[in-house]
């Protein structure tokens, strides 16, 4: 056999052994109930495809194309089955008793039944591409069993921020593909904020025109060491949101708008200086870097944070605003729309003398009952069409809207308290993971980003419903979100980096129930062929580092490494002299051990890197057994 063909298949032998043994079949996220029965029904060329209804053809088509790339054939396509023959039958008869958005397969030797309707249907289709082994020998053997499904919660949902940096349309498509196959329904856009406006809107065309473009970014972390002076533009015209909007349906994900308000506002106020308190004064940009502030006039932010000019809320702001939303619900049929509500500085309203007044001719106390004011305000407009607003847990600060759902982000507190008040809550906490644009491990070879740390094994173990609600209070936490923010994120390439693996933990915590939590599983036997596919597709997926390393510096002389790769088919490669591990260092094959005399240390770098040459970041354990001077911290 020649090289390049016995490397392929046993990358294919690799990536089966995982899945074949693996109590959850390769799906993620994991279904509420597998039985396994005995047999194995055989997908080979001679099996046909019987769909009922329009939809249940829509999802042929779509598991025979996936058929296709995965065995090298279709399958015919029948109206009646002939007496015992072998079929894959797609159907919503018997749907009707299943759970929303539930779905059975039932695979025996002679069949495989999906049943489900809707999106139920539509997940039924994922898992079995999911569940489906390699071929040996131009035939699929897929074991009997019998699966039960449905999700823990009705939103599962991922935020995308394209104001820091814009994002093409193809991008976002890849993007929802990824989402809809972890059944992650909603795809929250972050269209607005202060670096810019990235939506078209007919009535207001200087919100692009002026908006969605500055002049630069700063270099590295904030506050940078000055700026790329090349421009960052870019916006989606209504028509390109309206084919965003339905390439998700088609994939039952809804896509829900961000607009943000009061503040986070200054692409806006850039393009119309009336919306701010002071029209007049030069936009302030808090960081010190030479080349900031050295333009006049207002401009759209070309550094990140938090920012004092705000919308001032007027009659002419409402109606700016109120226009602006009803162009955006006639794009966007969520039943939600974000209002963001966020990081909204009062200082400008505290020094604003139309503000004082406002506050004292409605009898608000503070500015935070003004954010209130601004916000029901919004609210009752979004509310009289028929919607419904989400806002981030600033919205509580003064007094909650009557009827928003609010995402708690600065930690579970906003979340807790307003399920304690009856709201419906979207866990999205920063601090436990949920914030997926920050870093993933130690690594000095990590990116730059915005800081944090959050490992995709810490979304993994978040639960979503708070120990301390009651029963009936966590019945309001309708589902948790990840968000990416982009301020360091310039490219769909590192969005993608951020992105995977965290986002299959979020779909396990989002779906499944809790008793189906299992790490091990996750890591050891799913992950590794999901990141392999991915890596076939050009995703650009984070690298896994080596399974079995420890991230804490160990004691001892005598060490057993066994390490296990974390991706189908990667090699672990290492080095225990200080250098940087590569192709060229050691190939990990099988346990070793090293001894390490008394009074001496040694390092364990490794790097994983898989079949498309894509890497991990190197890490490192340290193996002391009483060396002088060695801080025994971790160290990964
Ligand atoms: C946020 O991260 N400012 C919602």
């Amino acid at each position: 056999m020649n090289k390049i063909l016995s490397t392929f298949i046993c990358a294919l032998i690799s990536t089966s052994a995982y899945a074949q043994s693996d109590v959850n079949l390769g799906i993620i996220p994991a279904p509420v109930s597998i039985t396994k029965n005995n047999g194995n029904f055989v997908l080979d060329k001679t099996v046909v495809l019987k769909a009922t209804g329009a939809e249940g053809a829509k999802m042929s088509e779509l598991l025979n194309a996936f058929i296709v790339t995965k065995a090298g054939f279709s399958l015919r396509e029948v109206r009646d089955l002939q007496a015992n023959q072998k079929a894959i039958v797609i159907t919503s008869v018997g749907a009707d008793q299943l759970p929303e958005e539930g779905y059975n397969i039932k695979v025996t030797p002679n069949q495989i039944l999906l049943t489900g309707k809707g999106a139920g249907l539509f997940y039924a289709v994922q898992s079995a591409m999911q569940m489906l082994p390699e071929k040996v020998n131009d035939k699929i053997n897929i074991p009997a069993v019998s699966i039960t499904d449905y999700p823990r919660f009705k939103y599962r949902g991922t935020m995308l921020d394209v104001s820091r940096h814009f994002f093409p349309i193809s991008f976002i498509k890849k993007y929802i593909d990824q989402l809809a196959y972890y059944k992650i329904n909603t795809f929250h856009w972050h269209l607005t904020d202060d670096q810019g406006w990235r939506l078209e809107i007919k009535k207001y065309p200087k919100l692009t025109a002026v908006g969605s473009s500055r002049n630069g970014t700063i270099i590295g972390h904030y506050p940078g060491i000055g700026n790329y002076l090349n421009e960052v533009k870019g916006f989606y015209t209504q028509n390109e949101a309206k084919e965003i909007v339905k390439y998700a349906a088609e994939r039952y994900i809804t896509v829900i708008p961000e607009i943000e308000l009061p503040g986070h506002a200054s692409a806006a106020i850039a393009s119309y200086p009336e919306l701010s308190c002071f029209p007049d004064r030069d936009t302030f940009v808090s960081d010190k870097t030479a080349w900031a502030g050295s333009k006049k006039g207002k401009q759209v932010q070309q550094t990140w944070g938090v920012f004092d000019d705000i919308f001032v809320p007027s009659e002419n702001t409402f109606t700016f605003l109120e226009n602006i939303l009803d162009e955006v619900i006639s794009i966007f049929p969520s039943k939600y729309i974000h209002i963001g509500g966020d990081e909204a500085p009062k200082t400008y309203w505290k020094e604003s003398a139309f503000c004082q007044n406002l506050m004292k001719e409605k009898g608000l106390k503070d500015e935070h009952e003004l954010q209130s004011y601004f916000i029901q305000t919004i609210e009752k407009h979004l509310n009289e069409k028929g919607r419904s607003i989400i806002g981030w847990d600033e919205i509580l600060e003064g007094g909650l809207a009557p009827n928003a759902t609010v995402m708690s982000w600065r930690g579970e507190a906003g979340g807790i308290a307003a399920a304690q008040q009856n709201h419906d809550v979207i866990m999205t906490p920063g601090s436990m993971g949920l914030y997926i644009d920050h870093k993933q491990s130690n690594s000095p070879d990590e990116p730059v980003t915005i800081g944090g740390f959050a490992p995709y094994q810490k979304v993994y173990a978040y639960d979503p419903i708070p120990k301390v609600l009651t029963t009936e209070q966590g019945k309001h936490v309708i589902g948790v979100q990840a968000n990416l923010w982009t301020e360091y994120i310039k490219t769909p390439e590192k969005a993608e980096n951020h992105a995977f693996p965290r986002l299959l933990a979020l779909s396990e915590i989002a779906w499944s129930p809790v008793s189906r939590k299992d790490l091990k599983n996750f890591t050891e036997d799913r992950l590794p062929v999901h990141l392999a596919k991915m890596d076939k597709a050009g995703i650009n997926y984070w690298v896994p580092t080596a399974i079995g390393q420890s991230d804490k510096a160990l004691t001892g002389g005598e060490f057993t490494i066994d390490l296990k790769a974390p991706v189908a088919g990667a090699k672990i490669y290492y080095s225990l002299d200080e250098s940087r591990p590569s192709e060229n260092a050691f190939l990990y094959s099988a346990p070793f051990k090293v001894s390490v005399p008394q009074g001496e240390k040694r390092t364990l770098k490794t790097i994983v890197i898989v079949p498309s040459g894509r890497r991990s970041v190197v890490i490192e354990t340290l193996l002391n057994n009483g060396a002088p001077d060695v801080k025994t911290e971790v160290k990964k």
